[in-house]
């Protein structure tokens, strides 16, 4: 509580002060009464705040005013003790409602933007737990004493019969976080206390330790004023309110958990979809190998040599998953050249030559101009492509050659390097890769990306295996 004796001093004590309730006398020794009121309401900090208007008995004129531009009650002085609790009591209460009420909109209002960006990012390349702890952290907030957040959040996908959860709490400093496979039907058990109805929990008091331990949570003291929501696909539960938890709480813990389940959907949807794709690169790979049987365990170590150079250069998750089986395709122009040429085993005529380059053009060709195919198109046409320009088809330079054909252009030649051909033996490992960086007569260090071939010489060490021994 805060008194002032002045108008001015009380409108400069609220701004800082921020009161719950202001008692607001008329007559004051600078300033009317009115003056102060009409300052308190322009002022974002003070406008909410209930006021209660101390008048004389026959201010009725002045008083009926300031009824009219908004003073919440008042009383004729000398108030009587009984009456002026009554009144402030219930104005209170009021108040407290109103900002809760304002605390849930202003969450649905964040839970709605935070859902923008989340989208803006591409849900498909989250993981499920991802998108349960950007969610939780969002509705925990950044701090630990944020005054109008929990403090504590369980989230659990749904997997069959089981959940698997994962709880955050901020403490000294830090996020914590910790995951755990329940039994779908012993959560029930566990919350069947608390059940509201229609997959809705609430609880006021401090959670049993017991099943603030089984959560995650410490229990120094367990976390008491809780909500949780359940539906098909999983539970979100919210504790620590700094209030006690009431009907406030559930439309905000429902709009968040629904938003949960769209982004589950969404994003399986966008795996399901990537899968699709991955699946018809599968097949071209598989025709290709068809027509040219040599290439079966060539395509899949291009694949898999790839996708771990990618991993290596840090590239995006999304990158690195398209990378392997893109990758496999990218000789699939090859089935548009005559078999016979392919199999040549003498020297090519220029004719010959220019057709056989062909396969770029007419692998990118095949694969049609689909945006998600626009990776596997790009490997198809240049592959080629040597970093210093003197590759086909158009003679691209350094990273003007997009990143994914430059580490299949590596792969590729060390993999040709370390197979057997109708003009050359297979090298060893050393062999290969002392081509790779010094040249012959058929490669030179200028055909690679530098930082490519550095990551691909880490890489490569653990995918030996993956070639058949030398005789
Ligand atoms: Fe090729």
């Amino acid at each position: 509580m805060a008194i002032a004796a002045t108008g001015n001093e009380a409108i400069t004590l609220a701004r800082t002060f921020r009161p719950d309730l202001v008692l607001l006398d008329l007559y004051l020794p600078d300033v009317s009464g009115e003056i102060v009121f009409r300052a308190l309401r322009q002022e974002e900090e003070t406008s909410r705040a209930p006021v209660v208007v101390l008048t004389a008995f026959e201010d009725k004129r002045d008083r009926i005013r300031l009824l009219e531009l908004g003073a919440d009650d008042f009383l004729v002085k000398p108030p009587e003790r009984a009456e002026l609790l009554a009144r402030v009591r219930g104005l209170l209460q009021a108040k407290t409602l109103s900002d809760r009420l304002l605390i849930s909109f202003l969450e649905l209002d964040r839970i709605g933007r935070f859902a923008e960006s989340f989208a803006a990012e591409g849900v498909g390349d989250w993981g499920a737990f991802r998108v349960a702890d950007a969610m939780a952290r969002e509705l925990l907030g950044e701090s630990p004493s944020s005054p109008d957040r929990p403090h504590f959040a369980w989230a659990a996908n749904r997997v069959g019969q089981r959940l698997l959860a994962t709880c955050w709490y901020f403490r000294q400093g830090e996020w914590y976080h910790k995951q755990k496979v329940y039994r779908v039907v012993d959560v029930l058990k566990a919350l069947a206390p608390y059940a509201r109805g229609e997959g809705r929990y609430a609880c006021k008091e401090p959670m049993p330790p017991s099943l603030a331990s089984w959560l995650g949570f410490p229990t120094d003291p367990p976390p008491a004023n809780f909500v949780a929501a359940s539906a098909e696909w999983g539970f979100l539960l919210l504790a620590g309110y700094p209030w006690e938890v009431g009907v406030w709480e559930f439309p905000v813990l429902r709009a968040a958990f629904r938003l949960w389940g769209v982004f589950e959907r969404l994003r399986l949807e966008a795996r399901q979809q990537e899968q699709a794709f991955f699946s018809t690169l599968e097949a071209l790979a598989l025709a290709a190998e068809f027509y040219d049987r040599d290439t079966a365990a060539h395509v899949e170590r291009v694949g898999i040599l790839s996708r771990e150079v990618a991993r290596a250069l840090d590239c995006a998750p999304r990158f690195v998953r398209w990378l392997g089986p893109s990758a496999r395709v990218h000789d699939v122009g090859k089935m548009t050249i005559p078999m016979e040429l392919l199999l040549k085993t003498g020297a090519l005529t220029l004719q010959e030559e220019a057709l056989l380059r062909q396969h770029t053009v007419n692998g990118a060709k095949l694969l049609g101009f689909l945006p998600q195919l626009e990776m596997a198109r790009n490997i198809a046409l240049f592959h080629h492509e040597n970093f210093g320009g003197s590759g086909y088809p158009r003679g691209l330079k350094g990273d003007a050659i997009p990143l994914e054909a430059r580490i299949v252009r590596v792969v590729d030649v060390y993999d040709a390097l370390r197979s057997l051909r109708p003009y050359k033996r297979a090298f060893s490992h050393e062999e290969a890769l002392r081509t790779l960086h010094h040249g012959d007569d058929r490669v030179a260090p200028s055909h690679f990306d530098p930082q490519v071939v550095r990551a691909f010489s880490q890489v490569v060490e653990r995918f030996l295996s993956l070639y058949p021994p030398l005789d």
